[in-house]
This record gives structure tokens, C-alpha cells and sequence, in this order.
């Protein structure tokens, strides 16, 4: 069957797909009708749509103009197609076309009556995006992009982007590298995929690294399973009050920490350890993954310099945009070390096939204008007074409930007696809040011989709006034990 698209955009205001028979019963005029036929049967020409004129039809067609005219004449008597002096000819308004019967509206499902107060970790106040300066860096962006932005991508990334990035993360993160060490991708969890393989890992073949992997005894159950998933044993590291027990490193080829911020129990790496564990690197020519994930938010102090600063060649530093601006965007970047970087692009493959080249550009421009720093300064004032909101309430109402960590990130970790952690989850869920117990991020094979961390709320403060967060501490104090 012959395809063509008849574009007379003109006339009909959209491209019309019709199939034409190249031969059969009837010839071309027959072939017409019945393509035109099935066009309005099948709903892709709705009922009063204005056709076009027999000479514009016959020109993209390819056939003469008295084909399509005895076409339309054949239709209009059967009652598919009207035709009136002036107007045109159009499709007829009770020609139904045949999947209307089909279409019969889908009843949306009930919808479930969700929790009242959102206090999961790991959102971001999605009501205070930055929407006019994203729309401004984007419009420049648009505006200012070469021709050759709108072809296929660089897999390492825009370099406007990893130039910006570089100078950030310098600037703001103490990370040395340079944009050829830079690979964006689309945030934490891709980077993982990247790295490990497993599903949607990248166009190219295997994976850049194997497992065994050191992760910290409690994390993020979706990145373990995203690990277990690629084929990657992980094995849970111990935690005390200065983080990860990286002296306990064995024969891992690599670790991954959340240095700056553990996630979730909220306390930054001691110094010691930093020089630990780098020391284990260099002595086992192991690998840290540092995961960065909300560095930029620390309300004691300045933020803690990336591990990354203290041997590039031995850290691979990663980040995303989903703390600081929104995890819907979607990027995130990989500060490689020199012999990582063309491993991981092969893994990439030819062309960028994740992340918007277009985005990548909007967010090289919000971190050049300053955009970028002007809202994480905003954000991280936010999030302080709502950190300080909770410590004061719960000093008000519940007393004996301390909350753990340093000040930072966008969530706390409020620590429970033993036992408790279960019925207060309960407890807070019949308060109508969304929130998870530590238990949630355990690592499944982690026996804790000490019981050093036992039961906790992790308690996200970021997610709710301004308006709504004085209502979800309230809530929160009320489900736990008074002192
Ligand atoms: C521990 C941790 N790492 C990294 C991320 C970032 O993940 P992604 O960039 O895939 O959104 C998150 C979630 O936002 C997280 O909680």
C-alpha cells in the first residue's frame, strides 16, 4: 500500500495521512475514496473538518483533478462528505466515526483520599520552583542556542553546561575537575545505571564498574534495588556519629557515600574518615562514588568541601538538580576521573539520549547569570527557619524526642526510644502525615551489633508549602508521645 501525506495545511490545518492502493479494483479514483472513507470512519477526519480543494488534493496526490472532484462526489452522495456552493467540501457531522463507540469516557478511578501533611524526605518545596528566572535562563537559552543545539547530542553533554558546572562546583563545592572530566546525565539514579549497567544503563555495551559495592548501612532502598537489579552485590558499611565506618572497607572495589549530609541519619563524615578512606583508595586502588546530593544545603555552617577535592583520581563525584531546583527536570552530572571518562561515554553510546540538550543549556545559563545561587541562598534561608520551626516544636511538645544530625539537607531524623519507631509511624499516619521510619532505609542484610541507631521518624520539611507546613508540625506533634 502506498503512503502519502497530503499536506494541504492550508485547507485542512493539519497533515492528512492517506493510504493510497497503487493498484486495484477500481484504480486511483476507487483507491481515493475508499482511503478518504476509512480516514473518516476511523476518526483521523472529524466531522466537520474542511477538506481541501480538488487541485491542492490532486497536486499532493499525484493524480488529476477530476480524480479527487468524482472522489469527493462519490462520498458526498453517500453521505459521508457535504458539499455546499462557497463553503467546500466537508466531512458530513453525523458521518460517526467508527472508534466513537469505542471511545466511550473511561471513569476516572476513585481517588484515594491521600495523607493530609507531606512530610517525606527527599521533595523539594515544589511550590517554590523558580519558574520566572528557569523561563528567562530557558527563553536566552532558546535564543541564543547555535543551529547545531537542535541536532542529535554530545553524550558527554552540552558544553556550555559542563563549563558553567566545572566553575560551580569549584566555586561552591570544592570539586577540581574541568569540563572534559564532566558527563551529564539524567541525575543520581542514571548515573548509577550508567556506571553499574542493568536496565536502560546506556546504548553501548557493559557496565563500568562491578560490584562488590560498599554502600552505607542505611540509604535508599531504590538505589539498592536499582544495584541488586544490575547485578551488583552491595555491602552494608556500619554508621556511627562520625558516618560511615570506613575503616571496616575490605575487599569492596568501591563505596558509595553521602559525605557531606548521610542520608538519611544526617551526619557529615568526619575529617578522619574523609582521609580514610581515600588512604583505602589509594592502598587498594578502590573507588569512591560520592553522592552529593543536597551539599549545597547546610545551615551551621558553611557547606563541607566535596571528598572529591582531596584526589580526583580516586572519586567519582555526582549530583543533581533534584534537591536544589526539582527532580522533575531530570539532570544531574558525573565528575569522572581522567581514565573514566571515555568508559562511560561508550556506555552513553553515539548520541545523548537522555537528557534535553535544550534543558542542559537553560541550566547553563541559570548557573552563569547567577540564578542557580541566587535560589539556593533563598531556599537553604527557607529550609533553616523550617528545620528550626521543627526543633522548636517538638522542644515544645515532645521533649523527649531528639532530633539527630547536623543542620542541614531537607530532612531530619527525629530518634525514637527502642521499639517505638512502628506505632509512631502508625501513630503519625492516623494524624494524616506521609512520613517513613529509619527501618524503611535499612540495608536488608545490616545487623547492627551495638543497636547504635535504632528507632527513628525521618521527617522531610521541605515538601510542604510555607502555608502548609505550620499544619503538618502540628499534626506531627500531636502523633508523637507527648514529653
Ligand atoms: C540519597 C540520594 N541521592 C541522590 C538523590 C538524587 O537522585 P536523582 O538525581 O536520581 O533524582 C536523592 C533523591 O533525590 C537521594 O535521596
Amino acid at each position: 500500500m502506498a503512503e502519502t501525506w497530503v499536506n494541504s495545511a492550508e485547507r485542512i490545518g493539519a497533515d492528512l495521512h492517506l493510504e493510497l492502493e497503487p493498484t486495484g479494483p477500481g484504480g486511483r479514483r476507487a483507491a481515493l475514496i475508499r482511503a478518504l472513507r476509512d480516514a473518516v470512519r476511523g476518526g483521523r477526519l472529524a466531522p466537520g473538518t474542511l477538506l481541501p480543494p480538488y487541485r491542492s488534493l490532486a497536486a499532493d496526490l499525484g493524480v488529476a483533478r477530476n480524480t479527487v472532484a468524482d472522489a469527493y462526489a462519490e462520498l458526498v452522495a453517500e453521505g459521508w462528505l457535504t458539499a455546499r456552493q462557497g463553503s467546500g467540501t466537508r466531512v458530513a457531522e453525523r458521518a460517526e466515526p467508527l472508534r466513537a463507540a469505542a471511545r466511550v469516557p473511561v471513569k476516572a478511578p476513585p481517588r484515594a483520599r491521600g495523607p493530609r501533611h507531606d512530610l517525606r524526605q527527599g521533595k523539594p518545596d515544589a511550590s517554590e520552583f523558580p519558574r520566572a528566572a528557569w523561563l528567562a535562563s530557558y527563553r536566552r537559552a532558546l535564543q541564543q542556542a547555535p543551529n547545531e543545539a537542535f541536532g542529535p547530542g554530545d553524550p558527554a553533554g552540552r558544553v556550555e553546561l559542563r563549563e558553567a558546572l566545572a566553575e560551580y562546583l569549584a566555586r561552591a563545592r570544592g570539586v577540581r575537575t574541568e569540563p572534559a572530566r564532566i558527563v551529564v546525565c539524567s541525575g543520581f539514579a542514571h548515573a548509577l545505571r550508567l556506571l553499574f549497567g542493568g536496565t536502560s544503563g546506556g546504548g553501548g555495551t557493559g557496565a563500568v564498574l562491578r560490584g562488590p559495592l560498599a554502600v552505607e548501612a542505611y540509604g535508599l532502598g531504590f538505589h539498592r534495588e536499582l544495584l541488586a537489579a544490575a547485578g551488583v552485590r552491595t555491602v552494608p558499611l556500619p554508621l556511627d556519629e562520625d558516618g560511615a565506618r570506613v575503616g571496616q572497607l575490605d575487599r569492596e572495589r568501591a563505596v558509595l557515600l553521602t559525605p557531606a549530609h548521610q542520608f538519611p541519619t544526617g551526619g557529615p563524615l568526619h575529617p578522619e574518615r574523609r582521609a580514610a578512606v581515600i588512604d583505602w583508595a589509594r592502598a587498594r586502588g578502590g573507588l569512591i562514588l560520592e553522592d552529593d546530593y543536597d551539599g549545597e544545603f547546610r545551615y551551621d555552617r558553611r557547606p563541607v568541601g566535596a571528598v572529591q577535592g582531596l584526589d580526583p583520581e580516586r572519586v567519582i563525584h555526582l549530583g543533581s538538580v533534584s534537591k536544589s531546583l526539582s527532580p522533575a527536570l531530570r539532570l544531574g552530572w558525573m565528575v569522572l576521573p581522567e581514565r573514566y571518562v571515555a568508559p562511560v561515554l561508550a556506555v552513553k553510546g553515539e548520541r545523548e539520549g537522555w537528557a534535553s540538550a535544550l534543558d542542559q543549556l537553560a541550566l547553563a545559563d541559570f548557573l552563569a547569570s547567577g540564578s542557580y545561587d541566587r535560589h539556593v541562598r533563598r531556599m537553604r534561608q527557607r529550609y533553616r527557619r523550617r528545620r528550626d520551626r521543627l526543633v522548636a516544636a517538638l522542644a515544645t511538645h515532645a521533649p523527649r524526642v531528639e532530633v539527630t544530625g547536623v543542620a542541614a539537607g531537607l530532612h531530619a531524623v527525629l530518634r525514637l526510644p527502642p521499639g517505638t519507631e512502628r506505632s509512631a509511624v502508625k501513630a503519625a499516619a492516623w494524624h494524616g502525615i506521609a512520613l517513613d521510619g529509619l527501618a524503611e532505609f535499612r540495608h536488608p542484610e545490616f545487623q547492627d551489633p551495638e543497636g547504635g541507631l535504632s528507632d527513628g521518624l525521618v521527617v522531610g520539611y521541605a515538601a510542604p508549602s510555607e502555608a502548609a507546613y505550620g499544619a503538618a508540625l502540628e499534626a506531627l506533634c500531636q502523633a508523637l508521645p507527648p514529653g
